[in-house]
């Protein structure tokens, strides 16, 4: 059955939650209080880079299943059921900041007039669906008649839209069999798929979403770790790494070794987890979290040192290229980007920086220059550093980019490039947790 349906917050999450659920035949309204963000998206274009979402924004604005609205009025008794796609960023505390969360649905309780089911999608501290739907209770004609059921998404940026139409799984955190019914019906197709599917009480749905995104992050903070014992023993941490995927009981992703983990995403909901623990006493899980958390920051400043090592031990007025800049490959978004936090440090021990991405613009500001090639970024180079794995930083051939730079050193902080051709190119190639010549 098509059903109606809106969205509330149109940025990663919820721009690319509206078109899957489109894509799924429902009608959509998105809701977004940037105007500029819902003329681009109604014009059928996107305001972000992810790989897919264009052409389906594109084929549902025109069709007029889709379309973006500012005005909370145009959907509030007109949806069957609101979705929350707002951002939950780290307060100064690392608390989650619910603010969006709570402008939203205050904006929307005094305009429900009928019984409506309203699902988060944002990830939040444990207990806030409950907190949610008591303010929507108290603000609404409808009083009573709201229920909140939370829905985590997992979606990954890069792969936003195939995480979206095709999920490793759902979570329905309900509490009444009617919330269960309309959230079948909403992803009736991925159901239909044979999509595994976990119903259970909001609390654990809510749990879940953060559970699962520290341990992404303890998977990259512990092979991290190891990374440091091959560094130190004279180990190879990539070829470890490979010999524990073999084994199903861990797997291979997520432990690819190097400048560890950043974006908008892990580093915020770990920290939220982690205040959360804290505050229910939990204090095992809140310190396990800040382990995780210490070895991730080590990596960034340890492959700066790195680089002043490999410059000679002082960069001021030394050149360094830096290639990538976005938090991970195959996305504009250089929230909490372990690239820029070496190039931040380095710049402040009076290195000059450029900065090579094939999709990221920097806004210009002091520390680092952009630049528009990879050539450019490597004229000159006394250090060329790795930051972020683009497919075509694997690709590159050394032998031209030797005669460029001042010096044949490059560091890999992705463990990613393919040693013998650097090696055999004349270049001195360095990886945290790998012996240089292999
Ligand atoms: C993550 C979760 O994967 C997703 O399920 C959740 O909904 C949002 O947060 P995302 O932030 O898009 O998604 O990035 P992800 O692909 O998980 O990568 C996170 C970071 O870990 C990146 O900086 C990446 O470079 C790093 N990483 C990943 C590693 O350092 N090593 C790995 O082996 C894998």
């Amino acid at each position: 059955m098509t059903l109606r349906l809106s969205v509330i917050g149109t940025n990663y999450l919820g721009a690319t939650h509206a078109v899957g659920l489109a894509e799924f035949g429902h009608h959509v309204i998105g809701v977004d209080i940037d105007p500029h963000r819902v003329k681009t998206l109604n014009s059928g274009q996107s305001h972000i880079f992810e790989i897919g979402l264009e052409p389906l924004l594109e084929r549902h604005t025109a069709t007029g299943r889709l379309r973006f609205t500012t005005d909370y009025s145009q959907i509030a008794d007109w949806a069957d059921v609101h979705f929350l796609a707002l951002g939950t960023p780290s307060a100064a505390s690392g608390a989650a900041d619910l603010s969006q969360l709570y402008a939203a649905v205050d904006t929307l309780a005094p305009l429900l007039t009928k019984a409506t089911l309203v699902v988060g999608k944002s990830t939040v501290p444990v207990g806030t669906a409950m907190q949610l739907e008591q303010r929507l209770r108290e603000g609404s004609p409808a009083g009573d008649a709201i229920e909140v059921a939370w829905n985590p998404e997992f979606l990954r940026e890069g792969h936003a839209v195939d995480d979206t139409l095709q999920p490793d799984r759902l979570v329905f955190g309900i509490h009444s069999q009617h919330a269960l019914e309309l959230l079948e019906e909403i992803y009736a197709i991925p159901l239909t798929e044979a999509t595994p599917v976990v119903r259970c009480d909001i609390a654990t749905a809510e749990l879940i979403k953060a559970a699962a995104n520290s341990f992404l992050a303890t998977k990259i903070s512990f092979i991290n770790a190891m990374a440091r014992m091959c560094q130190a023993a004279g180990g190879d941490v990539s070829l470890l790494a490979d010999a524990l995927g073999y084994d199903k009981r861990i797997g291979r992703e997520f432990l690819s070794a190097g400048l560890g983990f950043g974006g908008g995403c892990l580093p915020k909901d770990i920290a939220a987890l982690a205040v959360r623990a804290r505050e229910l006493g939990v204090y095992e899980l809140s310190d396990f979290i800040a382990s995780v958390e210490a070895i991730n920051d080590r990596q960034r400043t340890e492959l700066a040192e790195l680089a002043i090592g490999q410059a000679g031990g002082d960069v001021h007025g030394k050149r360094i290229a830096v290639l990538g800049a976005a938090f991970k490959p195959g996305t504009d978004d250089t929230r909490n980007s372990p690239a820029l936090t070496v190039a931040d440090y380095l710049h402040a021990c009076g290195a000059e920086v450029r900065i090579y991405d094939p999709q990221a613009h920097l806004q210009p500001r002091e520390g680092f220059t952009q630049v528009a090639s990879i050539e450019q970024a490597m004229l000159g180079a006394d250090v060329v550093l790795h930051l972020t794995e683009w497919p075509e930083f694997r690709q590159l051939d050394p032998q031209p980019l030797g005669e460029l730079v001042k010096s044949k050193i490059i560091i890999d902080g992705r463990l990613k490039l393919h040693g013998p051709t650097w090696i055999n190119a004349g270049w001195k190639l360095v990886q945290i947790g790998r012996p240089e010549t292999f």
